[in-house]
């Protein structure tokens, strides 16, 4: 077999909240076929990285008082935990904003502008006149043209389903800023899709044999191949400012790439740096014949990955190579709840491990339900807990625990050679070893459902055996001797080889059961031989623990967090704090109304000299100005605060302080950690509306 050279990548998260539940289903299945490529030899170098631009997250950092860098960096920072936290072991994780993205970025937008498939148009565009910026339609929302339902998004109406163009809106308005949105031409820059050598390039990249999922094969070339209103129209790759992205080169006027653009480029980035740490080349390793490039994604992102993303590497030419294969895999639903990308799932993945559940029972319970077809999986409390303590506690963990304490008690730690003897008939270890090349072969093509099925078949195997040979008896009957050596070895020779199979998913126990053989880290080729006669084993310690209820019952259940969580506690600190509380004391409805709370836009905030934690806010509530004093310098730079919504508490009685007087309140979150979030109305809230 000649050894591979694989550079892997799973889609880029954006660097706009922590990871869910979807991510980490994702990072779980590269991750296993990235550790059983390296188990059979092959060089294989896995990367990530943030997706830090667009809109979305330039919008979220203003909303955050932050600035666009310092927020993803904030982001950033928190991934450690969950990378580490489920044994995701990447090579390198980087950022797209990073300048090696934007070298790259640069440098393959000007190929593809040399290769005359870039081109320029006017494009007439919603504006925001008081937020000084175009609206993506997701920023715009008005009265359906087609049955007059209100606040409706820019693009379909949720309640006739009726589509449409932004334009087409009644009483348009703007999300952000509540200001009605005007027209306004601006040149943008478009990639040629449509260009006749893109569509034949495509075809014959789509079709090459085993390059992708036929699931995805038909579902790009009915893009490729749409007609009339369907057929594939060229994309539009550039942004106006304000905009967090990376500068189109060589141009006069300040034009940004549209952050699809930039973002798969990532994959590259975040290798080039892994390269330039590591030693390796980077143009030779993507130039070299025998390289192959490979993407894990969920299905919602096909259309970027099987149209956009090869026809810009293949034009852009060498030394970028066009990907090998993108792998697709479906969502991951909790108790058959569909995700939502913003909302995520049930799960909190970062809870999962305060609760000090064990990774690699997810791990496991994920590879056993991933196939290698696009599709959704289940999460269901029930069958995790069953699966997980029946085959893993139950079926492998037994065999060792069952056999190994024999040995080290009554035969010194020393295992007999059972290749050789074979005096109980049975080889059952051999079994285990014969099954290797069709278990390969099920990780090899990402069927881990299939490769643990047959896994745990072998488990059974082995322990029917245990079962009928009873060493527990034979180690009480006199005479019995050397049949309980011989099948204690036996049955440890096959756990060593479950463990082998098992440890590209569990690569913690697959650690401790080599220890406890005392053999070094498990690789493929372990499998060839046996450990032999007066080969030493270590005592008995366990494995792997069973889960309780009681944890899948904390995991979903948001009102209890244990003490113990806390030292871990991370990016969802103030999530789960809050939860902790305990409620005050109830009030009437009479006493809530006695509260008058309205909607302020803050139009100045200024330091107070001489205050560590105040602001000074000046207020539009609809009529005259007030001024409010924050406590909130420690969280927000001022500027970032000017032009926000609040919500402020307008009956307040006026308070003199120190600096000055202040006419209110403004309403903000806060938990026992760090960090102090202001409340904000929904986009289109205008100032003076009351809140109740
Ligand atoms: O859909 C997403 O979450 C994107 N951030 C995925 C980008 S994948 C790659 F292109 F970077
Ligand atoms: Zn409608």
């Amino acid at each position: 077999m000649s050894r591979r050279r694989i550079f892997v990548t799973t889609a880029l998260p954006y660097a706009n909240g922590p990871f869910h539940i979807g991510h980490i289903m994702e990072y779980i299945q590269a991750d296993i076929w990235v550790r059983f490529q390296r188990m059979r030899g092959h060089e294989v170098h896995f990367v990530g990285a943030d997706d830090a631009h667009g809109a979305p997250i330039m919008l979220a950092a203003e909303k955050a008082g932050k600035s666009p860098e310092a927020f993803v960096a904030g982001i950033a920072a928190g991934r450690k935990a969950y990378l580490d936290g489920f044994h995701l072991r990447f090579d390198n994780w980087h950022s797209t904003h990073s300048p090696e993205n934007t070298a790259l970025s640069q440098d393959i937008y000007l190929r593809l502008k040399r290769a005359g498939l870039v081109d320029r148009r006017p494009v007439e565009q919603f504006y925001d006149p008081v937020k000084n910026m175009f609206l993506a339609d997701r920023y715009i929302k008005g009265e359906c043209p087609n049955c007059g339902a209100r606040d409706q998004y820019g693009d379909a109406c949720e309640n006739c389903s009726a589509a449409y163009a932004a334009t087409d809106l009644k009483n348009p308005y703007s999300t952000l800023s509540g200001a009605k949105p005007v027209l306004k031409t601006s040149e943008h820059h478009f990639f040629r899709l449509s260009d006749p050598r893109c569509k034949a390039f495509l075809k014959q990249w789509l079709e090459a044999p085993g390059r992708l999922q036929p699931q995805v094969v038909n579902k790009a070339k009915e893009w490729l191949e749409g007609e009339g209103d369907k057929a594939l129209g060229d994309w539009d790759i550039s942004r106006d400012p304000p905009y967090f992205g990376i500068r189109i080169p060589e141009l006069d006027d300040e034009k940004y790439l549209y952050v699809w653009l930039d973002a798969p480029i990532g994959y590259l980035a975040s290798f080039k740096h892994y390269c330039a740490r590591t030693g390796l080349d980077f143009e030779g390793f993507l130039q070299a014949p025998d390289t192959e490039q490979v993407h894990f994604i969920g299905k919602d992102i096909i259309y970027f990955h099987t149209l956009f993303w090869p026809a810009m590497l293949h034009f852009a030419g060498r030394p970028y190579k066009v990907p090998d294969h993108v792998y697709v895999h479906g969502f991951i639903t909790v108790s058959g709840d569909k995700m939502s990308k913003s909302r995520g799932t049930g799960i909190s993945p970062l809870r999962y491990l305060e609760l000090g559940m064990n990774p690699e029972w997810l791990r496991y319970y994920i590879a056993a339900k991933l196939n290698a077809h696009v599709e959704d999986i289940d999460f269901s409390p029930e069958d995790f807990l069953a699966r997980v303590n029946s085959d893993l506690v139950g079926k492998f963990v037994n065999i060792a625990s069952r056999c190994v304490p024999f040995i080290t008690k009554r035969y010194g730690g020393k295992l007999r050679g059972v290749a050789l003897k074979k005096d109980t008939g049975a080889d059952v270890a051999s079994t285990v070893r014969h099954a290797a090349p069709e278990i390969a072969a099920a990780y090899d093509a990402r069927e881990f459902g299939k490769a643990i099925r047959r896994i745990m078949e072998l488990a059974d195997e082995v322990n029917r055996f245990v079962d009928a040979e009873k060493p527990w008896e034979l180690a009480r009957q006199p005479g019995h001797e050397s049949r309980l050596h011989t099948v204690c070895s036996e049955a440890i020779e096959a756990f060593r080889f479950l463990a082998i199979l098992l440890a590209p998913v569990l690569p913690r126990t697959a650690e401790s059961a080599a220890q406890l053989l005392g053999v070094k880290p498990f690789q493929w080729h372990d499998l060839e031989k046996f450990l032999g006669e007066g080969h030493a084993i270590a005592e008995y310690r366990h494995l792997l623990t069973r889960v309780e209820a009681k944890q899948l019952d904390q995991l979903f259940d948001l009102q209890s967090v244990p003490q113990s969580a806390a030292p871990q506690r991370h990016a969802e600190k103030q999530q789960h704090t809050a939860r902790e509380k305990a409620v005050s004391d109830t009030i009437t409805i009479e006493d809530f109304n006695k509260l008058d709370l309205r909607v302020a836009r803050i139009e100045r905030a200024e330091l107070v000299e001489g205050a560590d934690k105040l602001l000074r806010l000046t207020l539009d509530l609809g009529g005259p100005a007030r001024t409010v004093f924050a406590g909130i310098k420690s969280a927000y730079d001022p500027a970032q605060l000017e032009g926000r919504l609040a919500v402020v508490v307008a009956n307040l009685a006026p308070r003199t302080m120190k600096f000055g007087v202040s006419e209110g309140m403004v309403l903000a979150a806060s938990g026992e950690g760090p960090g102090i979030f202001l409340i904000a109305p929904d986009a289109g809230a205008l100032p003076g509306m009351r809140v109740k």
